[in-house]
C-alpha cells in the first residue's frame, strides 16, 4: 500500500516538494492546501483549510512547507490527526514552540523531520566523521537577492521569520551548528552577532556571527544577500591536519591536501521519513537536532535592528562593494567587522545562547 502523503503550503518551496512526491515510488499525494489558488494546479483534492485537508483525506504523513509563523499550529493539528511530520526550516520561532512540538510528538508517538535537506549528503556525512579534532570552524555564503525576492510574499523581509541567517541562509548556520557538534565540541554557548541590512526591510541581508562551543572552539558565519561572486556555501574546519572544505549545496568536498571534488549521494528528508516509519530507522534531522539552530534564531529575534548600509544599486539587485574580500577575512581570521575596523561596523550584540 503506498503511503498517503499531503502538502500544506503548496506554492513558492511547495511545488518543489510536489515534484519530489511525483517522483517518489509507494507514495500517494492525498490532497494539497493552501490559503491561495495553487500554481500550477492540483493533481490532487485541494482545500483551503489545512483543517479540512486532514479530516477529508486522512494522511499518514504530511509535508509543512508554509511560512515559519504558522509552523506550529499546523504542526500541532496534524499530530492531532495522527500524522508524521516533514516540517520546513526553520522548523519554529521560538525555544518554547520547540518544546511545545517536541512534548506534542512524544504525547503523540509520531515522528518530525525538519527541512535541511543538506544534511541528507554523503558528502556531509564524510566531512562530519572527520571533524573531531577540529580547532576553528567557519561558514561563509554569498549570494544576491533582487527587489522581486522582497515582494514574493508578505511575511518577507519580516522580523522574526526572514533574515538571511534564519532563512535564505538557514542552511549555512545548521550545517555549521552540526559541525560544531560533529566536533564534540558540546553545545554552542555565546553568539557574537553585526547584522545588516541594504533594504528597508525589518532583517539582516548581511551577517557576521562568531558562536563559541562549550569547548571553546570557535565557529565564524559571515554571509549576505548583496554579494559580489557568488559563494553557494562553505563550510571550513581546521585543524592539525590541515583544512577541509564542504560546499553543501552542491555536495562538494576537500579534504585536507585535495581539491573540492563532488561526492555524489543524497537521501531525500520525505524517503528517509518514510524509511523511518517502515523499518524504525533514526530520521537525518529529527527536531531535537534542530534545538541549537532555533537558539540562535530566539536569539536575533531579540536583537537591536540590523545596521543600515549603502549599497550599489544596479537594477533590482543591490551589492557591498568589497563585501566578498570581507567575508573571506572574517571566517579566516574568526573576526567580525566592527574588530578589524571596518568604517561602518556596528557594535556587536553578545549573547549567552539559551538552552531548549
Ligand atoms: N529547505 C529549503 O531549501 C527551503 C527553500 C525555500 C523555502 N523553504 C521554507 O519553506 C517554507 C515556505 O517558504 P516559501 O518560500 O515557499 O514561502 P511562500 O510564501 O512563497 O509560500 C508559502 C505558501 O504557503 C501558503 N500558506 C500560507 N499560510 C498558509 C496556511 N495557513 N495554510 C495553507 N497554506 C498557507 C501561501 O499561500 C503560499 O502559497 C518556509 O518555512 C521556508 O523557509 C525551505
Amino acid at each position: 500500500m503506498p503511503t498517503r502523503v499531503a502538502l500544506i503550503g503548496a506554492n513558492g518551496h511547495g511545488r518543489w516538494h510536489r515534484r519530489l512526491i511525483a517522483s517518489l515510488p509507494d507514495v500517494e499525494l492525498v490532497g494539497l492546501a493552501d490559503v491561495q489558488p495553487i500554481d500550477p494546479p492540483p493533481d490532487a483534492p485541494a482545500f483551503t483549510d489545512h483543517r479540512e485537508l486532514l479530516t477529508a483525506t486522512r494522511p499518514e504523513v504530511v509535508v509543512i512547507c508554509t511560512p515559519p509563523h504558522t509552523h506550529l499550529p499546523i504542526a500541532l493539528d496534524a499530530l492531532d490527526a495522527g500524522c508524521d511530520l516533514l516540517l520546513e526550516k526553520p522548523p519554529v520561532t521560538s525555544l518554547a514552540e520547540h518544546e511545545t512540538l517536541l512534548d506534542a510528538l512524544k504525547s503523540s508517538g509520531r515522528s518530525c523531520q525538519v527541512g535541511f535537506q543538506a544534511l541528507g549528503s554523503v558528502a556531509w556525512a564524510r566531512f562530519r566523521s572527520l571533524l573531531p579534532g577540529a580547532t576553528s570552524l567557519s561558514a561563509v555564503a554569498s549570494w544576491k537577492r533582487d527587489d522581486a525576492y522582497y515582494a514574493r510574499s508578505p511575511w518577507a523581509g519580516r522580523r522574526m521569520v526572514d533574515g538571511a541567517l534564519i532563512n535564505p541562509l538557514a542552511h549555512a548556520v545548521m550545517q555549521a551548528l552540526a559541525s560544531g557538534t560533529a566536533a564534540g565540541a558540546g553545545r554552542p554557548r555565546r553568539l557574537e552577532v553585526e547584522r545588516y541590512r541594504v533594504r528597508e526591510i525589518e532583517v539582516e541581508d548581511t551577517a557576521f556571527a562568531r558562536v563559541t562551543f562549550e569547548s571553546g572552539l570557535p565557529l565564524l558565519i559571515a554571509v549576505t544577500l548583496a554579494g559580489e561572486d557568488f559563494i553557494a556555501g562553505e563550510i571550513e574546519a581546521r585543524g592539525r591536519e590541515g583544512r577541509m572544505l564542504l560546499e553543501y549545496p552542491t555536495d562538494r568536498l576537500a579534504l585536507p591536501d585535495s581539491p573540492l571534488t563532488e561526492v555524489p549521494g543524497r537521501t531525500d528528508l520525505l524517503s528517509d521519513l518514510l524509511r523511518h516509519r517502515a523499518e524504525g530507522t533514526p530520521l537525518l534531522v529529527p527536531l531535537e537536532s534542530t534545538a541549537d539552530f532555533t537558539a540562535v534564531l530566539q536569539t536575533l529575534t531579540e536583537a537591536p535592528e540590523p545596521q543600515f548600509l549603502e549599497a550599489r544599486i544596479d537594477g533590482p539587485h543591490r551589492t557591498i562593494p568589497g563585501i566578498n574580500a570581507l567575508l573571506r577575512r572574517a571566517a579566516s581570521t574568526l573576526t567580525l567587522p566592527s574588530e578589524m575596523g571596518v568604517p561602518w561596523a556596528t557594535k556587536p550584540y553578545r549573547r549567552r545562547l539559551p538552552t531548549a
